[in-house]
């Protein structure tokens, strides 16, 4: 083969290589390969020129310029290329900032239960749930509200108009998360240490702590010897953990037709109080309708009004702010 064409296809081998270095650690590699000074394929063929003919060794010398011209500019122009960021490819320029997603935020009310169950596992209470469908029986007849309590009104609650009715009598939106101690002391013996957090549903006039759909905790602690004050420590450190240390309960006598005696709790609200729940001892009569003696257990209960909870907590002086989806709102928290 003659030299020309050794040169000629050295300098297409080398073309060939170097537009396929995707690294600059190959484009240094093809240098050494085709250029290094003392072992590239260049410095063997200028080896072989000196054999020429004088009378050749012109035109050689020539070819021999142009084709390490030819390979270091290639070099060169492909180590510019991937120095380079990417280019732009049909419109889309991935060296542009990415489009940043406003990241969304747990709702309060979300937060709250969540804390409450954290708090009450602290305590030693299980989580349990409840259906928010209801029947008559679990949401009043068990929880020994009579047939002409004025809180069985259908004024007073959502019936379903369903075409039959299930064994327990009529379907109902809950009214209250009392609804779980019963569920729950049908399916076990006692002691029970339990919690329920849900959303319940009542016909109220709206106004800036009243909503027809909220959300409760409930409460329920039965064992031997379970007392009053057992309730009240409870209750304290609950309000406690959640509030801060500063905050203050207190008893208001009241009737629940499932608890004797009975209490409205209420936390201190600056000057005034404000009333955060129901509670008291679990009434004999729901102890027997679940098949648990009341001569060997007792027990208290309680249900807490979760927004009004959440609303001390954040400074939040209405109810339906917590329901509006207001971002500028639910970003505060
Ligand atoms: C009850 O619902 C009882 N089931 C509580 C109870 C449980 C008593 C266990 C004894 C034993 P009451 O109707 O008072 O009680 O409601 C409890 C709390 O829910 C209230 O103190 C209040 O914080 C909250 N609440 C009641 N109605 C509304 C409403 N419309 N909007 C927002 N929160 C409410």
């Amino acid at each position: 083969m003659s030299l020309l064409q050794v040169l000629d296809d050295y300098q297409n081998e080398a073309l060939q290589v170097i537009s396929q270095c995707g690294e600059l650690s190959e484009i240094e590699e093809a240098r050494i390969r085709f250029l290094g000074k003392k072992k590239g394929r260049l410095k063997e063929i200028q080896t072989q020129l000196s054999t020429a003919k004088p009378e050749e060794r012109p035109l050689l010398g020539k070819r021999f310029n142009e084709a390490k011209n030819a390979v270091e500019a290639s070099l060169n122009a492909r180590k510019d290329e991937l120095a380079k960021p990417a280019k732009q490819i049909a419109g889309l320029d991935v060296t542009l900032p990415g489009t940043a997603f406003p990241l969304g935020k747990r709702h309060p009310i979300s937060k709250t239960i969540s804390e409450f169950k954290e708090i009450a596992g602290r305590l030693g209470f299980d989580v349990a749930d409840g259906p928010e469908v209801e029947d008559d029986y679990h949401n009043f007849v068990a929880l020994n509200i009579p047939d002409d309590h004025p809180a069985r009104d259908p004024l007073d609650n959502f019936y379903l108009s369903v075409a039959q009715e299930g064994a327990g009598g009529p379907w109902l939106l809950r009214s209250q998360t009392s609804t779980v101690q019963i569920r729950v002391m049908e399916q076990v013996p006692p002691p029970v240490r339990i919690v329920s957090t849900g959303r319940v549903y009542r016909p109220d006039t709206i106004d800036a702590t009243h909503s027809c759909m909220f959300h409760q905790m409930e409460g329920l602690y039965i064992d031997k010897h379970v007392t009053m004050s057992n309730l009240k420590t409870t209750l304290k450190m609950i309000a406690t953990q959640y509030l801060g240390d500063d905050i203050a309960i207190r008893f208001r006598p009241s009737f629940f037709p499932f608890t004797e005696p009975s209490v409205e709790v209420d936390i201190q609200w600056g000057e005034n109080w404000m009333e955060v729940g129901g509670a008291g001892m679990v009434d004999p009569n729901v102890l027997k309708a679940v098949g648990y003696d009341p001569e060997e257990v007792s027990g208290f209960a309680f249900g807490l009004g979760i927004e009004r909870l959440c609303m001390k907590r954040y400074g939040v002086k209405d109810i339906r702010l917590l329901y509006e989806n207001d971002l500028r709102f639910l970003s505060q928290f």
